[in-house]
């Protein structure tokens, strides 16, 4: 039995077929990020290319899978997640072509593909992530409020999630321990911010697109962020482990950028266990969801175990 289906199976819980709901998550994101995306052809053209060049240029569509599968653990649906779920994508992709600027962590390489403003220049490759940044609040607008959860809280959650105290605060100060001798602590508030802040967020707005109850919402909350700290520890390790080739960017960039980093201030094994801790807390978040939570655990491990 495959990692993914022992570890995501509890007791009488069917397991899930893991490949399968990646497959048919990532397609059928990729198909209302189309629809949803201006099209290549609409003016101004270099910019759309821009933005649908990164946009489809095989990310692992992680962030979205979070997303519907939160939503199906609270009895919801993907249909009414998948505004929220395509929203969330945009944004995780505009951080991506902003964090491989030449100001930034000056990345030549991301999804297999030279980097946005090797393809575009500088100039479009920053107004191509303000353009899906912008596009996400369109299409979350596109989706109605619950009765636990109206309008305002879903473009409430997004905005936190990406704005100037979470995912940008980890990207500023990133960028400030960078060749920096910096504390776990301080390397914790960084992973928060810049990687859990939106994966949290990601599940949180699927639940909410099933109308979850109060105590639904707070398990995911948890589990989203031990998940996504859990993400960023291993981003860390893969940085150093991996080859460009299977990471489809550029391997170790963190020691040559002397970013703060788990591998760098604690060492690749207790970082290994540090990841397996965090996941294990994820795991525990989730005790009071039933058996349709299954996608939720297993994608949980898959995080773990995988390998780019
Ligand atoms: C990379 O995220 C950036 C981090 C927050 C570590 P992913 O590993 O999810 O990147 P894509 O979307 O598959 O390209
Ligand atoms: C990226 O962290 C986090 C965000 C883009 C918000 P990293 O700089 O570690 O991501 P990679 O390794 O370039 O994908
Ligand atoms: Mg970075
Ligand atoms: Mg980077
Ligand atoms: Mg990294």
């Amino acid at each position: 039995m495959p990692a993914s289906q022992a570890r995501g199976n509890r007791g009488s819980e069917t397991p899930c077929d893991l490949e399968d709901f990646l497959r048919r998550s990532t397609q059928a994101v990729n198909q209302a990020l189309n629809r949803f995306l201006p099209k290549e052809s609409a003016k101004p053209a270099t910019l759309h290319r821009a933005m649908r060049y990164s946009l489809f240029a095989g990310g692992k569509r992680l962030r979205p899978a979070l997303c519907l599968a939160a939503a199906q653990a609270c009895g919801g649906n993907w249909a009414d997640a998948m505004p929220l779920a395509c929203a969330v994508e945009c944004i995780h992709t505009y951080s991506l072509i902003h964090d491989d600027l030449p100001a930034m962590d000056d990345d030549d390489f991301r999804r297999g593909k030279p980097t946005n403003h090797k393809v575009f220049g500088e100039g479009i490759a920053i107004l191509a992530g303000d353009a899906l940044l912008t596009q996400a609040f369109e299409i979350a607008a596109q989706s109605h409020g619950w009765p636990r959860y109206s309008h305002r809280d879903i473009v409430r959650e997004i905005s936190v999630a990406a704005g100037s105290r979470q995912l940008v605060a980890g990207q500023v100060a990133d960028l400030e321990g960078e060749g920096r001798k910096t504390t776990a602590k301080e390397l914790k508030y960084i992973h928060e911010r810049k990687t859990s802040a939106l994966l949290s967020c990601s599940v949180r707005l699927g639940g909410m697109s099933a109308n979850c109850t109060p105590s639904q919402l707070q398990a995911l909350t948890r589990f989203g962020y031990y998940v996504g700290l859990a993400f960023q520890v291993i981003d860390d390790i893969l940085d150093v482990t991996q080859t460009s080739e299977k990471l489809g960017k550029t391997a170790g960039k963190d020691v040559q950028a002397r970013k703060a980093t788990y591998p760098a201030i604690v060492g690749l094994d207790r970082s290994r266990q540090i990841a397996r801790r965090l996941t294990a807390q994820a795991f525990s978040a989730l005790r009071n969801l039933d058996q349709r939570a299954a996608a939720l655990r297993a994608l949980a491990d898959f995080l773990l175990q995988r390998d780019h």
